[in-house]
């Protein structure tokens, strides 16, 4: 983990109130893991004061850059959809733990909803690079919020809008549920989204004796395990784990899910 100053190379419009920022990646880093995140402050100014937290949706190894997908919700997404190329932006990262350290299944379900899809797309891209095959389920309410991206133009990538407007009509959890038997055999998943969804996931997978790994997404202020502001409830001796240390990435099982 190292602070640094990078450069934008751009900040393009994905999908409905979503966008992917590029920046290139401080020289003689490891290059980041799917999972994993990096802290931004987005302004100068006193205000927004804390630096906030963005997940790796890609890292181009020829360009040596890096990419976040975050969705504009309030004054510092504002500020991060104004960043134009060239802007300097202050970086903390790589944060957090990873899917890397997850073992695979026979199948890998990769699923997201919201803005989930930027570390999917990345760990789709980690594993294709690694040959191993993945299924990756997108799930949003309305094909308005489905970005584009070439990610989507492959047969192993299915999407799923509540209203039915593009794909199969319903939830992620609603696809899974209608998949064969056969096709989730020794299945893993791998979750990015919302909560509701991780949770619904997790059971999923848990009442068909599935592996299932969650991306917890939760409020961060300092990002580096100081402020036990982002703990979750787990299961062990220790009944709260960091989301920004211990995590993002977690066994479903781990988690005390409510
Ligand atoms: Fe401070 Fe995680 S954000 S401990």
């Amino acid at each position: 983990m190292r602070h640094f100053t990078a450069p934008v190379a751009s900040n393009i419009l994905l999908c409905e109130g979503i966008y992917e920022l590029t920046f290139a990646w401080e020289p003689g880093m490891v290059p980041p893991l799917p999972g994993q995140f990096c802290t931004i402050r987005v302004s100068s100014a006193t205000s927004p004061l804390l630096r906030r937290p963005f997940a790796f949706s890609g890292f181009d190894r020829v360009k040596r850059s890096v990419s976040i997908v975050y969705k504009k919700c309030g004054p510092a997404t504002e500020i991060m959809a104004g960043k134009v190329g060239g802007e300097a932006l202050d970086v903390i990262g790589p944060l957090g733990n990873s899917f890397a350290q997850c073992a695979l299944g026979k199948t890998n379900l990769l699923i997201a909803g919201g803005t989930g899809f930027g570390p999917v797309f990345f760990l789709k891209h980690y594993l294709m690079e690694l040959n191993k095959p993945s299924r990756m389920i997108l799930g949003c309410k309305t094909s308005a919020q489905l970005p584009q991206s070439a990610h989507l133009n492959s047969p192993t990538a299915f999407v799923c809008t509540e209203d039915g407007s593009e794909g199969f009509m319903g939830t992620t959890v609603d696809y899974l549920k209608s998949l064969q038997k056969e096709q989730l055999d020794q299945a893993t998943l791998f979750c990015c989204g919302p909560t509701p969804m991780l949770k619904a996931c997790y059971d999923f997978a848990a009442t068909r004796g599935l592996q299932c790994h969650v991306s917890m997404e939760q409020y961060m202020a300092c990002g580096v395990g100081a402020c036990m502001g982002c703990v979750v409830k787990v299961h062990g001796d220790n009944p709260f784990a960091r989301v920004c240390t211990e995590g993002p990435v977690f066994n479903g099982a781990v988690i005390a899910w409510t």
